[in-house]
């Protein structure tokens, strides 16, 4: 500290700094400082923009044996040795099975008016298919009730990972054409029943990770390395998944449901902004995604990934195409990290990838490389190539090392940096016209982060998963202003 201030001249300063007073002149209304004060208008959002928080079945749920629930990939996949980091289930996770209604109160006390939810597929058909399991359905109908009497609008993904075991033991799971249609029979069913109250259905979650991450390289359930052109199968059938969902989903469910993906986009950023950068971004984007949203949002698959794919390439039929490419309401991306920063090329295809420096700075899950930007531009490249009229962005946030201090409170500072940045550049989206609608932020509770165990914290509330115990971080009162005010920045 300078040696300007005597101890106590600080002690003061600090003190009027907390109460947000100092340097603030007592009568100053006209001084050049306020009157730039006066043009600094907060960031606003549209009045009907829609801010969530988002969790998933297996991830809060526990209560894995409870009325009647099958068996799902991930309790074989947590319950194999040397699978999850921190050696933990999500046997008990957050009891939230139990617990649902506190957690409701969690969201409503957040002011927040929308949430995000999975429902899981073995509680509701146990094999996968066959007869339904109907105290299954009855927690997401006491869990929608609750919601709307909580003033809080249900947003159901049908599937965030938690695929029946019995498919897997039967056909392979997503290795065969059969689990496409399991799931659009299971989606339907599900839509029939639940749309009377439930307005907005994601088919899959984050179908790029769970392809590659599950039946690629082995490291998410069922933990399979298939060779590329079983792989490249296996994600064709995912797509067709989607599409024959959405058409079970629009033969079922109430006349107005909205339905669509939430994927984990390729999410490019232009190098640096020159027209000639994003061009280049917009064509990497719609190549780096032509093997699940591209197709989806086009019904084909582009020639570059044919071509790259060569004898590797899916077998597929027109009908299918036909199929993937049903027409969605709208596109959920889940935004966390950049994963392509791109760069004009003088040679074909147009484009390059970047390599990353090591430096490249990241939050507190390795993977989870800073770049605020990259809320900015996915949506805007995904907009401008699919032509998109309708965008959520079905996730957001960070991991934290978080800690309850003594005085009870998580002093999360590193989280709220990331939030208000990558806040203000949705608000530069959204500024500009991109079709942003909404957004979700992850997770409302620390919950079972998959490989990671309990290891990784996202929630706004933390957890201590001994007691069960919630308690809400600082981010937790970030995110209360932010929605209360529909605005970020002062
Ligand atoms: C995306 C996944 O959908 C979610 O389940 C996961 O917890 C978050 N990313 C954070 O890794």
């Amino acid at each position: 500290m300078s040696g300007k201030f005597s101890r106590r001249q600080f002690a003061r300063l600090a003190g009027l700094a907390a109460l947000g007073m100092a340097a603030t002149p007592a009568n100053s209304a006209n001084t050049k400082q306020n009157r730039a004060a006066d043009r600094r208008a907060p960031a606003g959002f549209p009045k009907d923009f829609v801010w969530g928080t988002a969790t998933s079945a297996y991830q809060i749920e526990g209560a894995v044996n409870e009325d009647g629930r099958g068996r799902s990939i991930w309790d074989t996949f947590a319950h194999t040795p040397g699978k999850i980091g921190d050696s933990s289930t999500a046997d008990r996770a957050n009891e939230h099975y139990y617990r649902y209604k506190e957690d409701v109160r969690l969201i409503r006390d957040l002011g927040v008016r929308h949430y995000r939810f999975s429902v899981a597929w073995p509680r509701i058909f146990p094999d996968g298919t066959g007869a339904p399991n109907p105290k299954g359905l009855d927690f997401y109908n006491r869990l929608i009730d609750e919601l709307l009497a909580n003033g809080i609008e249900p947003y159901a993904t049908l599937y965030h990972w938690d695929l029946p075991q019995a498919l897997q033991d039967r056909v392979g799971g997503w290795q065969s054409s059969d689990t496409s249609k399991a799931f659009a029979d299971y989606a339907g069913y599900v839509a029939g029943r639940l749309t009377d109250r439930v307005k907005t259905v994601f088919t899959l979650n984050e179908a790029g990770r769970f392809v590659n991450f599950g039946y690629g390289w082995g490291i998410d359930a069922p933990g399979l390395k298939l060779p590329t052109a079983e792989l490249n199968q296996a994600r064709h059938h995912v797509a067709l998944g989607h599409g024959l969902a959405v058409q079970a989903i629009r033969s079922q469910a109430r006349a107005g449901t909205r339905v669509g993906p939430a994927e984990n986009i390729a999410a490019c950023v232009p190098a640096f902004d020159t027209p000639e950068n994003v061009r280049a971004a917009e064509m990497a984007t719609r190549e780096l995604n032509a093997g699940l949203l591209g197709v989806m949002l086009e019904g084909k698959y582009t020639d570059g990934f044919l071509e790259y794919s060569g004898k590797d390439a899916p077998k597929f039929t027109a009908d299918e195409l036909k199929i993937i490419g049903s027409k969605n309401d709208f596109v959920g991306l889940n935004i966390y990290a950049p994963q392509f920063y791109i760069a004009a090329s003088d040679k074909a295809p147009g484009w390059s990838v970047l390599p990353f420096p090591g430096s490249f700075p990241h939050m507190n899950s390795e993977w989870l490389r800073i770049g605020p930007e990259t809320i900015y531009w996915a949506p805007r490249l995904a907009a401008k190539v699919w032509n998109i009229e309708t965008i959520y962005i079905s996730e957001n946030g960070t991991s934290s090392e978080d800690k309850v201090h003594a005085d009870g409170k998580v002093y999360d500072l590193d989280r709220i940096m990331f939030l208000r940045n990558y806040l203000r550049q949705l608000h530069r989206a959204v500024a500009e016209g991109v079709p942003v609608r909404g957004y979700f932020l992850w997770s409302l509770m620390d919950n079972f982060e998959w490989i990671f165990g309990y290891e990784k914290r996202f929630g706004l509330y933390h957890v201590d998963f001994d007691t069960q115990r919630r308690t809400p971080k600082l981010s937790a009162a970030f995110y209360r202003d932010v929605v209360a005010r529909n605005a970020i920045g002062v």
